[in-house]
Order: structure tokens, then sequence, then C-alpha cells
């Protein structure tokens, strides 16, 4: 079964039957090993991730990749042994990090945000979503020793072709993307298979009360209550959206 059918059984399992969804599922785990933990607070402490930790559905935990550092000043950089401008992250806090986690139990993915890696997209996050237990490391400074990529990493994500100053709002942007995803998240489960990008289409125009403002009408169709005529005009003006904006999609 490919990704998306899977989310879309799992979605659907739970909307039938809510025993199955909580029998079935475990809480999602996430694990993100961060030299700056302050820059992932906010994002992963509001709204509906927020709501869906409170919920149960999943755990986000944030190590600061310090604490694991021998070094009597806590330092997490050194000096490229190539020489030349940018520090690196070191080897041995960030080994014992993940060690430490990875003793406790078994990670689907351990992915490291860096802008070399494979671009990120709906598609990976649907997948991402499917997993219980994740632990993202955030790049930082010039890049980690690439020992640490050879031997634990087993994705590495872009999420565009730009480099931040560090890979937290990238884990952020993942985290985000994917606990939304899992079912239970959000109030209306159904609502993530209607987002832009699933099925490869971005979504219609999307508009309520009040049905004029200043001469600016809402289209008749979305006032008729026709909910089939409706459904059917939504798919065309997905279809011509993408079309016009993105017809890339429409090759995949
Ligand atoms: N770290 C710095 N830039 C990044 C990017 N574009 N994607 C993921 N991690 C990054």
């Amino acid at each position: 079964m490919n990704t998306f059918l899977t989310l879309n059984f799992k979605l659907l399992a739970t909307e039938v039957c809510d025993v199955y969804f909580y029998t079935k599922f475990e809480k999602m785990r996430i694990d993100i090993l961060t030299v700056v933990p302050e820059l992932l607070e906010s994002p992963l402490n509001h709204s509906i991730i927020q709501r869906a930790k409170d919920k149960g559905v999943v755990e986000i935990h944030i190590h600061n990749i310090r604490d694991f550092s021998e070094d009597k000043h806590n330092k997490v950089d050194d000096y490229a042994f190539s020489g030349g401008a940018g520090m690196v992250m070191r080897l041995e806090p960030v080994v014992k990090a993940i060690e430490h986690l990875t003793d406790q139990r078994k990670y689907d993915e351990i992915i490291f945000t860096t802008p070399d890696g494979d671009q990120y997209d709906q598609k990976t996050a649907n997948t991402l979503s499917l997993k219980e237990n994740i632990m993202i490391l955030c790049g930082h400074y010039k890049g980690i020793d690439q020992r640490i990529r050879d031997h634990f990493i087993s994705k590495e994500i872009s999420i565009g072709d730009f480099v931040l100053t560090g890979g937290e709002l990238a884990a952020a942007i993942i985290t985000d993307s994917v606990v939304r995803l899992i079912p239970g998240a959000m109030n209306d489960e159904t609502s993530a298979l209607t987002d832009s990008f699933q099925d490869n289409l971005l979504s219609p125009p999307i508009y309520t009360r009040p049905a004029e403002f200043r001469g600016w009408k809402v289209p008749d169709i979305l006032l008729s209550g026709d909910h089939k005529k409706i459904e059917k005009w939504q798919e065309d003006q997905a279809y011509q959206r993408t079309k016009r904006l993105r017809p890339d999609l429409l090759d995949e």
C-alpha cells in the first residue's frame, strides 16, 4: 500500500472505529537534538502541536547537546581539519546524545537537517507521520563531523535551497507538518487529506461569510447547497490552480 493510501486508511480507521485507533496506533515520539533549544520552544508549544501533545497523540522531547559535552565549558564545536572559515559540530557530544536515546528505544528514523539533504515535501511528511519514534538532529555551525552522518543518520533533509543559521527551524517545520497528520492531532482529521499537495494538487480557493463584501461576491455555486456540484467545482478549481501555478506537480 503506498504511503498516502496507508495514511488515508489510518485516518479512515480512526474515523470509523476509535477502538482500532487506540489499540493499533502507539503514541508517536519525536526527539530533537540541538545546541539552541530556545529556538524550538515557541513553534512547538502552541496551537495544533500543543493540543496534540495535550491529547497524548505525540510526545516531543528537546535535548540540549551541550548537556552531553564533557568539556568544562560545554564546548560543542571545533575547527575543521581542512581549515577555512566556520566551526564544525564535534563528534563526541552528538554521539553521546544519540546513544543516550538509542539505548532506550529503537528509532524508525534518525534525521539530520541540512541544506544538502533530500528536499522535504508532503510525501515525506506523510511517510514520517506513520512512524513511531523519530529523532531529529539539528545541524549547526558549518556542519557536523561527517562520521556522525556516516554512522548514525538514516535520512538527511533540506527544507529548501537556501541556508539557515541552523537546522532548528527546519526541525520545527518537519515536526509541525508531521504532527498535524497524526490521527487525533486535529479536530477534523479528514481535513489533512484535503491539504494542498495531497494528491499532487493545490487546494481550491476557500471563502467564508459574508457572501458579499464591497461588491466582491463568493461564487454562486458555493451558496447553492448542492454538495455534489460544489465538490466538482472544487476539484476543477484545484486542477486549474495547479496547472497555472505548479504545473510540475501534474507531471509527477
Ligand atoms: N540548515 C541550514 N539550512 C537548512 C535547510 N535549508 N534545510 C535544512 N536544514 C538546514
